[in-house]
């Protein structure tokens, strides 16, 4: 049999084209790598304090695809003979200085600049000519990473420019976006561009850099738009008018609920923002948690208007991450969050599985049984991610020792919320959980 050319090695070309060598594309995997991780934070430390509800979304879920984007290149780089671990070290002082100032947007506008207009577009282009110039064979798993991860950055850029367009409404908009991306543009020429290898000017032909120096503090208050009324305690966010049938109003109050999780998604991206010098596994998990909550908040959402119900009828809650942020330490937040509500919400009844059946046989809704039979299996996931960092990591696998700091928190959250009391009882889901601590809660966070 002759050999059919068409088809040898299984369709890859170019197999003499002469590529980067091992350190070569390690080193540039780096810098890619490390951008990659800084957008997640970039996007995870302004999540809280961004207004505008759907640049919310678009944060929530570039954070977390930026996550798996930066895994799949750190795996790569690990094959590269070097350490996975060695990823950690910032590749290249001048990249660093570029990301930080990214990371010092003071409004929407330049915060999507700096990712949608300077940041992506040059990861996009940089993943490209990556692609064009390594072996396509040696190389193979390179290029195959580089295929997973360039149309979802491709679509980042696609989106995001989109949506900042609708914010660049007059000429003060327009001007600020054009001076930030010109600011960070002068960075990232003076870091090489992102692969490091173009001419870089002078450090005194740069802007001067934002910040003094000092290090970049997250503003720590509940953005919202002017759509949206706040509220501190849950129960007037999840007022349902009198239907005259208690079924409806619960499955009403059940999408307010899941609505009202963008709360807890911007606490997941505190946390990411303040806990420092947790392992990279930690985040990874922390940028999954936080889309999670941010896509139970667009069930609740999509559920809500799929009724015709107005989304800004209620306030929108904030009580979640205000409590944490005054009353709780990261960790402590974190215990609060995935110990004392997650894991608690696996206890049948009442938690997830209720929740689940009762949209499913009571209600017998299909949209909301299919939301939370998905919000169930999320929850499953968070349950998991409270058993590893926090029981396993902080407690040693003490689990008890972890409930009680999940119940201190649980007080304190209690304690926090009675200040917000008009008539001396707690506007908190939770504070009947003093007199009956078993009981958990399904009715969210
Ligand atoms: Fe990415
Ligand atoms: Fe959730
Ligand atoms: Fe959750």
């Amino acid at each position: 049999m002759r050999e059919n050319v068409d088809f040898r090695f299984a369709g890859i070309e170019e197999v003499e084209r002469l590529g980067f060598g091992v350190e070569e594309n390690a080193r540039r995997l780096h810098r890619f790598a490390y951008v990659e991780q800084r957008l997640m934070f970039i996007a995870a430390g302004h999540l809280l304090s961004t207004p505008e509800w759907e640049a919310k979304f678009l944060l929530g879920r570039h954070l977390y695809e930026d996550a798996e984007h930066h895994q799949t290149l750190r795996t790569r780089i690990g094959e590269l003979r070097r350490s996975e671990h060695s990823v950690d070290n910032p590749p290249d002082p001048a990249l660093a200085t570029l990301m930080d100032q990214a990371l010092r947007a003071e409004n929407t506008v330049e915060l999507l600049t700096g990712i949608y207009r300077v940041l992506k577009p040059a990861l996009v282009a940089a993943y490209r000519a990556h692609s064009q110039r390594i072996n396509p064979l040696v190389d193979y798993p390179t290029g195959r990473a580089l295929r997973l991860v360039l149309p979802e950055e491709e679509e980042h850029v696609a989106l995001g420019q989109h949506y900042l367009e609708t914010l660049l409404i007059g000429d003060a908009e327009r001007s600020c976006a054009d001076a930030w991306a010109e600011h960070l543009n002068a960075y990232l020429t003076a870091a090489g561009g992102l692969s490091g290898d173009a001419p870089r000017p002078l450090a005194s032909e740069l802007p001067p850099a934002r910040g003094d120096g000092q290090p970049w503090v997250m503003p720590q208050t509940s953005g919202r738009d002017a759509r949206f009324r706040v509220s501190v305690p849950k129960p007037p966010t999840i007022h349902v008018p009198d239907r005259g049938d208690p079924v409806r109003e619960g499955l009403e109050q059940m999408m307010w609920v899941r609505f009202h999780e963008m709360s807890p998604a911007e606490t997941v991206a505190a946390i990411m923002t303040l806990q420092k010098d947790r392992p990279w596994d930690f985040y990874r998990d922390l940028a999954r948690h936080c889309w999670d909550e941010v896509r139970h908040a667009a069930f609740g959402q999509a559920a809500l208007q799929a009724e015709g119900i107005d989304i800004t009828s209620n306030p929108n809650w904030i009580g979640f991450a205000t409590m944490c942020l005054s009353e709780l330490n990261p960790i402590q937040a974190y215990t609060h969050l995935t110990v004392a509500i997650e894991q608690a919400a696996m206890k049948y009844p009442p938690g997830k599985r209720q929740e689940y059946e009762f949209c499913r046989d009571k209600a017998q809704h299909p949209l909301m049984a299919l939301y939370q039979d998905y919000d169930w299996a999320d929850e499953v996931i968070h349950s998991h991610f409270g058993q590893e960092w926090i029981i396993r990591r902080e407690y040693g696998g003490d689990r008890k020792a972890a409930i009680a700091a999940g119940e201190a928190t649980m007080d304190k959250r209690i304690g926090f919320m009675a200040q917000f009391s008009t008539d001396g009882t707690i506007p908190d889901p939770f504070a009947k959980r003093r007199s009956t601590p078993d009981k958990g809660s399904a009715s969210g966070y």
